[in-house]
């Protein structure tokens, strides 16, 4: 098979660095690849008024697979204060590549795998029948929609005549808020389509079916939410029982399950939610096995573009430390990520045992699973850096 060129993206701050550390990591168990780099990020938007710059988007579009770092997103004025001065007073407006990124290749299945590592010290644990610790092991994988729903940009404030008009039509609102005046007004959408839905809902499917998922849970909520999550649950069932009656379906409603998080996470396989909810719940599970520096994930679209990334941002306060401190894991887990999708399983069996090799023995940890606040001096009291701790990994490939 032909080398593989896959594009680098490592964004600002951290980003870079945790990025860097996960190509050395890829490197030395095996995976034969070029790396392209591609423009992305703050110093992209201070320099070209443009973080996303036309370049790499073709790049992305040539070699479809990329791995991504962190971006660095400030509010709109504050950034049009960044540009450089032959920029600044163009009427420039930032906004975030990722997000651009994302509708510009319609990447709209967004996976993110929450899993236990034995040993890992952030594990969530919780008190037993009889007083006992117990510590459960999370082996969660969430498929969030990606491009619609609440977070799909349609949103008003004293909206139009027309949208005004249109939206009397509707009795509820009529009745609610009739007789608010218009400019009181703020209104944001939430658009399911079947297309998209039946997107989301087959790939939480085929995942649980060829990793041996038993159930795939439909964590939305229905009973209030009728359209849209009424829509995604029916169709789940449908689906279900036509193509994969093997597998069972739960309903959960994203309040409850927030609630349930705590009490029998382990009972989960495979869950699936729109924006917003999928949003919430990979950030709720996230939390049980260790938080940022555990969280992957990847974005996929239809026409085979996808993009792997850890959940984490720029962090820009650990970016300029002499030594960095932060836990690459995250990035590294992303990385295992595209070599499942790029069908090197072997590959990524490797990664992912050194992985649990080094947390389950203890010995090298980054400053957040010391759960010290992470400061420079961390590395002078028994944290590891980013680089040791991919280090220590690639020494047990
Ligand atoms: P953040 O994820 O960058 O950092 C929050 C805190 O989490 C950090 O201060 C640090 O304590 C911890 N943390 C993050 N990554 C870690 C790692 N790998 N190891 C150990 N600890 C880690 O989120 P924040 O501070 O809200 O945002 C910073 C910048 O990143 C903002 O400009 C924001 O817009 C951007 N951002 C970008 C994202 C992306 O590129 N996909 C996602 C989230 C935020
Ligand atoms: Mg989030």
């Amino acid at each position: 098979m032909a080398k593989r060129t896959i594009v680098s993206l490592p964004g600002d701050g951290i980003g870079k660095t945790v990025l860097e550390e996960a190509i050395r990591v890829l490197t030395a168990a095996g995976f034969d690849a070029d790396y392209v780099e591609g423009d992305i990020g703050w110093e992209f938007w201070k320099e070209e008024g443009n973080p996303l710059p036309q370049r790499t988007i073709d790049l992305l579009a040539k070699h479809k697979v990329g791995l991504f770092g962190a971006i660095t997103s400030k509010p709109k004025d504050e950034a049009a204060g960044e540009l450089s001065d032959k920029l600044k007073g163009k009427g420039l407006i930032y906004s975030s590549p990722i997000v651009g990124l994302r509708q510009h290749f319609n990447l709209d299945i967004c996976m993110r795998p929450c899993k236990t590592y034995k040993g890992n010290p952030l594990n969530f644990i919780r008190r037993g029948k009889n007083g006992e610790v117990e510590e459960p092991e999370v082996d969660v994988v969430i498929f969030r929609q990606n491009t619609e729903g609440l977070y799909g940009g349609v949103e008003w404030s004293n909206p139009s005549e027309k949208v005004y008009e249109a939206l009397m039509t509707h009795p509820k609102f009529q009745k609610n808020f009739g007789k608010t005046p218009v400019e009181e007004l703020s209104i944001s959408t939430r658009i399911f389509t079947k297309k998209a839905t039946e997107r989301i809902l087959r790939a939480a499917f085929v995942h649980a079916r060829k990793y041996g998922y038993k159930s795939v849970t439909v964590c939305e909520k229905p009973n209030v939410i009728r359209e849209t999550s009424g829509m995604m649950y029916k169709m789940a069932q449908q689906m279900q029982k036509s193509d994969f009656p093997e597998i069972e379906l739960w309903n959960t409603n994203i309040d409850a399950q927030m609630m349930w998080l705590t009490k029998n996470p382990e009972n989960y396989g495979v869950i699936v939610a729109g924006n917003m909810f999928g949003d919430i719940i990979s950030d709720g599970f996230a939390g049980l096995i260790g938080g940022l520096g555990f969280a992957c994930s990847a974005q996929m679209s239809a026409d085979g573009i996808a993009l792997f990334e850890p959940t984490h941002g720029s962090a820009p306060k650990y970016a300029d430390y002499p030594v960095s401190i932060v836990n690459p894991i995250a990035m590294i887990e992303s990385a295992c990520m595209m070599l499942d999708y790029l069908n090197e399983n072997d590959i990524a069996v490797k990664i992912r045992k050194a992985v649990a090799g080094i947390i389950s023995e203890g010995k090298i940890r980054t400053y957040d699973m010391l759960k010290v606040s992470g400061r420079p001096e961390v590395v002078e009291n028994g944290a590891v850096s980013t680089k040791e701790m991919a280090d220590a990994i690639i020494s047990r490939l």
